[in-house]
């Protein structure tokens, strides 16, 4: 998605403009721009590709001034060129979007009567020229944007710079996110707290349907009626190691690496000599009589593979979703019923949607990476995963932190129902807090799996195959693989193998199993069976009991410690990653920023 960022400093607002701007790649793009006022003079440069197009841009053809706004385009309206570029520009306004203005259309059509016409293929350019619009009335800037945001629909968070108005910037958000960030004397505005951190720690999130008025001087906020709202300051702890790659090659290395480091934290924060310790105002599951589950992609499959843990130990009821499908299926949400929704930014337009839609009907709760996101704060109780920041577009950590505390919520429900006894809950969580242990272990293997992915990169269409648990797992090793290497790959239970996906094994169609020697392990080894038996090539993902009894004839092995059942989509996630972070290297793709892909999918 799209990054906004806005600066009125005390230095030369070109520089930390990009700074800001590097700090939000990591939510995909395909061109940059910058636009500042210096004394009157409003300018802009805008460079399509890396931002680094830009800073050479800059060196050949500076920008002075102390006020300014940048961004980040992910294209929506418009292909990917520097005319498309943000910030657009009309008359004596500068603008830069983030979002969808679904009535950009009817607004074109209308500004063209009065002889303001498009020369982009965006939907951004229309706020311009209706500012410009209003301007040119004599409207006042602040009063010209009043009229602009209040005619907008769809969602968008927008920053506006003005020739002439070296000390002013107005910003509004409904639907993507924003935040201000307050300086000694400076102020800015941002998409996200990651951008801001070289600037400041002193963060405001704007709520949707804000709008503000930003001098040095002073911060004027009002919400969607118009009136003074009063948000709160808060200190956001983004230290400068997250963003960086500790020595990686990616981030996408780093943040793997992380999980046996950010799982123990995620254990710690919820574990305590009581027990399962959930932040106020807890849950209660005896007051639940069925779980709704809605996310998207990786958070999808983490909730997938809950709903085998909340079924089983707590024999909970569940229903999992899509969530750009469950918003305008609109179900019924009987009473008694916890909408449970799971976004590691936050963010994501859809699963936003879809909280809204249960607001009025259900408790909701979240699983979240950012607890001052828009999921976060619409939830009745958010739960943390404490995974840190999480850069690469393709997400690792985040994954495995999502299961372990949907998996702690599981253990919860079951001693609130009573289909857990305090001794088995002893035992989960033991072996839970083995599994940061588990994870160290398995890295071993990762020269097995980097052999095999330099093999899968050669592939032109790959299977992923899981029973129970594994088979969420299955799907979400196919996203992994799809999403950072371009390969086609497809995730299905073994079991429907023999119901359409068979037919396309032949000698060159590798199959991933997802198999520990569980109780369903018997299943799969006859499946595997089957796609040897046409000459598929079988990479065998398992533990040295499954590898001792099914190994013969498979392509590839990859050997895991020994985990519990229950467990094992947890840490079965990592040569899942890992297959898919080595096949990517081997094709040479851009691996933390994959083409066609945001960070957080902020429009739907
Ligand atoms: C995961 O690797 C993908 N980048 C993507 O499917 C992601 O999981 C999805 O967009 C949901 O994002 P969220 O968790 O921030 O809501």
């Amino acid at each position: 998605m799209c990054g906004i960022v806005g600066v009125l400093g005390d230095h030369e607002a070109a520089p930390l403009l990009v700074e800001a701007l590097k700090r939000l790649e990591y939510r995909g793009y395909d061109s940059a721009g910058i636009a500042t006022v210096n004394g009157a003079a409003l300018d802009r440069r805008r460079a399509v590709g890396k931002l680094v197009n830009l800073s050479d841009l800059l060196v050949h053809a500076p920008l002075a001034g102390k006020a300014g706004i940048g961004h980040t385009r992910w294209a929506t309206h418009g292909a990917a060129n520097e005319t498309n570029a943000h910030p657009h520009r009309a008359g004596p306004v500068a603008v830069v979007h983030n979002g969808i203005v679904e009535n950009f259309r009817e607004l074109r059509e209308e500004l063209a009567g009065h002889g303001l016409n498009t020369v982009t293929d965006t939907d951004t350019e229309v706020v311009a020229l209706l500012t410009q619009h209003y301007l040119a009335q004599g409207l006042a800037p602040r009063d010209a944007c009043e009229q602009v945001i209040a005619r907008l629909t769809g969602a968008f968070a927008l920053c506006f710079l003005f020739e002439g108005e070296d000390n002013l910037l107005i910003a509004a958000r409904k639907g993507s996110p924003l935040a201000i960030g307050h300086g000694q004397g400076e102020v800015f505005v941002g998409s996200d707290a990651i951008a801001l951190a070289p600037m400041t720690d002193r963060i405001t999130y704007l709520e949707d349907g804000d709008w503000c008025v930003l001098t040095r001087q002073s911060v004027e906020i009002f919400d969607a009626k118009g009136n003074r709202a009063n948000r709160p300051v808060k200190t956001v702890s983004i230290d400068a190691t997250h963003i960086d790659k500790g020595g990686h090659k990616h981030f996408m290395a780093k943040e793997i690496a992380e999980q046996p480091t950010v799982l123990g934290e995620a254990l710690s924060y919820y574990l305590t000599d009581a027990g399962i310790a959930l932040p106020e105002p807890g849950l209660d599951f005896t007051k639940f009589d069925r779980l709704t589950m809605v996310a998207c992609g990786t958070a999808f499959y983490a909730c997938l593979t809950a709903k085998y843990w909340f079924e089983q130990i707590a024999r909970l009821p569940v229903e999992v979703d899509i969530a750009s499908e469950f918003r305008y299926r609109e179900p019924p949400i009987p009473a008694r019923t916890l909408a449970l929704f799971v976004s590691q930014s936050g963010e994501t337009a859809d699963t936003l949607a879809a909280l809204r839609y249960c607001e009025d009907k259900a408790m909701i709760a979240s699983v979240v990476n950012v607890p001052e996101s828009s999921i976060a704060r619409a939830s009745d109780i958010a739960l943390p995963i404490l995974a840190g920041a999480e850069i690469g577009v393709a997400s690792t950590k985040a994954f495995t932190c999502q299961l372990t505390v949907l998996f702690l919520l599981a253990l919860k429900a079951g001693l609130d129902r009573g289909t857990l006894t305090p001794e088995e809950a002893s035992e989960h969580l033991a072996q839970l807090k083995a599994l940061p242990g588990l994870f160290n272990a398995a890295l071993a293997a990762s020269p097995e799996i980097e052999a095999t992915a330099q093999k899968l990169a050669e592939a032109r269409d790959i299977l992923f195959l899981g029973r129970g648990p594994l088979y969420p797992l299955a799907m979400e090793g196919a996203l992994k693989l799809k999403e950072i290497s371009y390969i086609h790959a497809e995730g299905y239970a073994s079991g429907e193998l023999k119901h359409g996906p068979i037919a396309l094994i032949d000698q060159h169609t590798p199959v991933v199993f997802m198999a520990p020697s569980d109780g369903l392990f018997d299943k799969t080894v006859s499946n595997m069976q089957e796609v040897m038996a046409r000459a598929g090539k079988v990479v065998l993902v398992t533990d040295a009991r499954g590898a001792k009894a099914a190994a013969e004839g498979t392509w590839r092995q990859i050997i895991l410690p020994e985990v519990s059942p229950a467990l094992a989509p947890i840490l079965y996630a990592l040569p899942a990653q890992l297959l898919a972070y080595h096949t990517a290297v081997a094709k040479g793709t851009d691996v933390d920023q994959p083409r066609n892909l945001a960070k957080s999918v902020t429009v739907e």
